[in-house]
């Protein structure tokens, strides 16, 4: 039997994850350790909330006391909980270093008392921060750009001490950005699609030219399993579709799936240091055995179709203190 502790796991690859672990084995049990900040949500997993093997508790990564209690009990750690939105760190990077960093070591310290088998970090490719041509292999030096990226950077160090320090059995996937249902309409897919859904327009940053991997949250679902399994103690795996596209090109492939036009594309004001292409080797973990399964194509339609049909699940969110943050962080309505 293994036993989880899952952090973070009310988020958006946090309880698709769960649903994927809960699905793939019964000999399985899972601990949530979730805050619930604005991007936590328990609406995410409503359909494993009964299931005996699953337990969700209310709480921070950064409570030793609460942290340590629960470690008792398990044999693996897989930490999504993080602070996860380049905005918002720029404008309130307090909760950045707290989380993800401070957070981090928290359950790094309690894991080493308890004598975990597996602590599995969810890194990001943000951490090596921009590159104009080729692509970044896990060997290259770390060079993130944002208080959020730079937070993923200091935890993904910090596990990897441990390792050496410690030999604690680590493992540290950095996958590229995630899209798919249950993630919070604050990213790029999410936004433009529930956006284009209720024909409000798209703010493109800056002139809409970078680029990133897109990667659909049920690949990475199996990446993240594959490493867990197989990944080798103290290393770093990248995990990427090559699924390279500009922000213009996302853009365009919403408006063309949800029937609208040109017309509701804004260009706004480029976010402070954004960082231009994101691309990685993944030749890696390829040699683990994973692949992506699901064309980018397909799956960005089928996404377009989830929140089509699931208005009841974010149309709750961009309301209220959504709307007012909103405003006051980007200094216009939505
Ligand atoms: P998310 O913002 O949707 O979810 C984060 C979750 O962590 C939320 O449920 C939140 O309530 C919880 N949380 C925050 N602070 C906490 C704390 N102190 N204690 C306990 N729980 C806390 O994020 P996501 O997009 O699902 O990302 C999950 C992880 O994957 C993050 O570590 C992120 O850095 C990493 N990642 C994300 C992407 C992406 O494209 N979304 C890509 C690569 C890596
Ligand atoms: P995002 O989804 O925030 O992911 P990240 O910055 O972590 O890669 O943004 C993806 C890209 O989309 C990034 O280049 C910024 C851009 N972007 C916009 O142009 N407009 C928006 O409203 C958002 C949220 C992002």
């Amino acid at each position: 039997m293994q036993k989880y502790l899952i952090t973070g796991g009310a988020g958006f690859i946090g309880s698709n994850f769960i649903r994927y672990m809960l699905s793939k084995s019964d000999d399985i049990t899972i601990i949530n350790l979730d805050k619930l900040t604005y991007a936590g949500n328990l609406d995410n997993l409503k359909d494993i909330e009964s299931d005996d093997r699953y337990r969700f508790v209310k709480g921070d990564i950064c409570d030793s006391g609460l942290v340590n209690s629960l470690m008792k009990d398990v044999s693996v750690v897989v930490n999504f909980a993080a602070e996860s939105h380049v905005d918002r760190s720029i404008g309130t990077p307090d909760e950045f270093i707290q989380t993800d960093i401070f957070g981090c070591f928290i359950l790094l310290e309690a894991a080493r008392k308890y004598g975990i088998e597996r602590f599995m970090q969810i890194s990001t490719d943000e951490v090596y921060g921009s590159i104009d041509n080729g692509l970044f292999k896990e060997t290259d030096a770390l060079m993130p750009s944002s208080p959020y990226s730079a937070s993923k950077a200091g935890a993904d160090r910090l596990v990897y001490s441990y390792y050496i320090t410690y030999q604690m059995p680590v493992v540290i996937p950095r996958s590229s950005n995630n899209f798919g249902p249950y993630q919070y309409p604050e990213k790029l897919i999410s936004l433009f699609i529930t956006n284009a859904l209720d024909k409000i327009s798209l703010p493109v940053y800056g002139d809409g030219k970078n680029v990133r991997d897109w990667l659909y949250v049920q690949d990475n679902c199996e990446a993240l399993d594959c490493i867990l399994h197989h990944g080798k103690d103290g290393e770093v795996y990248n995990v990427g579709a090559g699924n390279e596209k500009d922000n213009l090109e996302i853009t365009q492939l919403i408006i063309d799936a949800t029937g609208n036009t040109e017309n509701l594309i804004t260009f706004v004001e480029d976010r402070k240091g954004h960082d231009r292409r994101y691309a990685l080797d993944v030749s890696k973990i390829r040699s683990l055995g994973w692949e992506p399964r699901h064309d980018f194509h397909s799956a960005l339609n089928e996404t377009v179709d989830w929140y089509r049909d699931n208005r009841w699940w974010w149309e709750k969110l961009k309301s209220g203190e959504y709307l007012e943050y909103y405003r006051h962080h980007y200094k216009r309505d939505l």
